[in-house]
């Protein structure tokens, strides 16, 4: 098969690392332009762990150069900052997957907690995909809205119960989720010593990615679904568990469901007891459990916030979207001890 010239721009970032590793030992995709702000670098030098692996010079931004040796880029950008990069390589032809909120939500929801959209057009055009849950929509895609690190964790745990859950009982979710979460920029509430020993709850009820998840959530059921979202902080580099707790209206057996709903995933193990982050660090498994307790059901996700959280999922999402098999190129054996 001819092989398909990529790029990423946020290349210096910790999502941006990540689909580097995956893309250097990918067997159709070539990894043939990298930016970030300042350029005129390379990759071992911004990633000394690439020495002797990879050294692609990095350069500022340039959307002509990308749109000439590139079938489709990676944006591993901050949020506000990518719509208007994803424009302009929409613009030249260029498929996108984005990393960021820009293309998430819709134009409401994205101005109540962003800011003002700077380009509507394309985010009606937008795929938002997680590909077991929203099926293989990704395929022929220009432009791809890759989901959030919590709400995928959590939607991952809550989908399978949509229709056995009673909606109008609150919904709880507290997601617990590693540093890297918050990127490479250092700032007072990443700092070692903030982080160290202790856990803390952060933005509880308005995080903005109760949104996303409401929004999506009731978009896979057809209802309106309202959750209680309680992020945390916890001092480990990557990770992220997501628990749903929340009041079914039926007999069923959550594990049971669990397996049916998930049956002939490759991307997602049932586990028989909770799961913990670890294992699945560095890969794309989201690892899910559930039980029950009388009415009240307990559903947990756990995952990689910087792989299945964003970089691998971005990954099986671009191999949907350029008619490729969804686990070309995709780790599944973890970091692990
Ligand atoms: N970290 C996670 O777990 C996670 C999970 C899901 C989604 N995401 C989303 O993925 C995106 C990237 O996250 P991250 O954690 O990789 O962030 P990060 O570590 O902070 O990296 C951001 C990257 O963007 C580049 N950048 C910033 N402003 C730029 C500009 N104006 N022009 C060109 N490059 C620019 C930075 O380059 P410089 O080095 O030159 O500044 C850096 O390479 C974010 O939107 C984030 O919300 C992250």
């Amino acid at each position: 098969m001819k092989v398909i010239n990529v790029g990423i721009i946020g290349v210096s970032g910790y999502t941006g690392l990540e689909l580097v590793k995956m893309l250097i030992n990918h067997p159709i995709f070539t990894l043939t332009y990298c930016a970030n702000t300042e350029g005129e670098t390379t990759l071992s030098v911004l990633h000394p762990s690439l020495m002797g692996v990879c050294d692609l010079s990095v350069d500022k931004v340039d959307l002509d150069r990308a749109a000439a040796e590139c079938a489709l880029v990676f944006l591993a950008l901050p949020h506000k900052t990518a719509m208007n990069t994803a424009k302009g390589l929409l613009d030249r032809g260029v498929k996108v997957v984005d990393l960021s909120a820009d293309y998430r939500l819709s134009a409401e929801n994205y101005e109540a907690f962003y800011c003002e959209h700077e380009d509507i057009d394309n985010l009606s055009h937008a795929i938002y995909s997680i590909p077991e849950l929203h099926g293989n929509i990704a395929k022929g895609a220009r432009l791809i809205a890759n989901p959030g690190c919590h709400v995928t964790a959590s939607l991952m745990a809550l989908t399978p119960f949509l229709d056995h859950i009673d909606l109008t009982q609150p919904i709880f979710i507290d997601s617990k989720t590693g540093v890297s979460g918050a990127g490479k920029s250092p700032s007072a509430a990443v700092h070692y010593v903030s982080v160290n020993d202790n856990i803390n709850c952060y933005n509880i009820i308005k995080h903005r990615h109760a949104t996303e998840i409401e929004q999506h959530a009731s978009a896979l059921c057809s209802h309106d679904v309202k959750v209680t979202f309680v992020p945390s902080l916890v001092p480990m580099t990557r990770g992220m568990l997501a628990c749903v707790y929340a009041t079914l209206k039926t007999s069923c057996d959550p594990l049971v469901m669990m397996e049916s709903f998930y049956a002939d995933k490759a991307f997602v193990r049932v586990r028989t007891a909770p799961p913990h982050t670890k294992m699945t660090s560095g890969t794309n498994f989201a690892d899910v459990y559930a039980t029950r307790h009388g009415n009240a059901l307990v559903s947990m996700c756990a995952i990689d916030n910087l792989m299945r959280g964003a970089s691998s999922q971005a990954l099986v999402n671009a191999n949907l979207m350029m008619g490729l098999d969804e686990g070309l190129g995709i780790p599944k054996i973890a970091y692990v001890p």
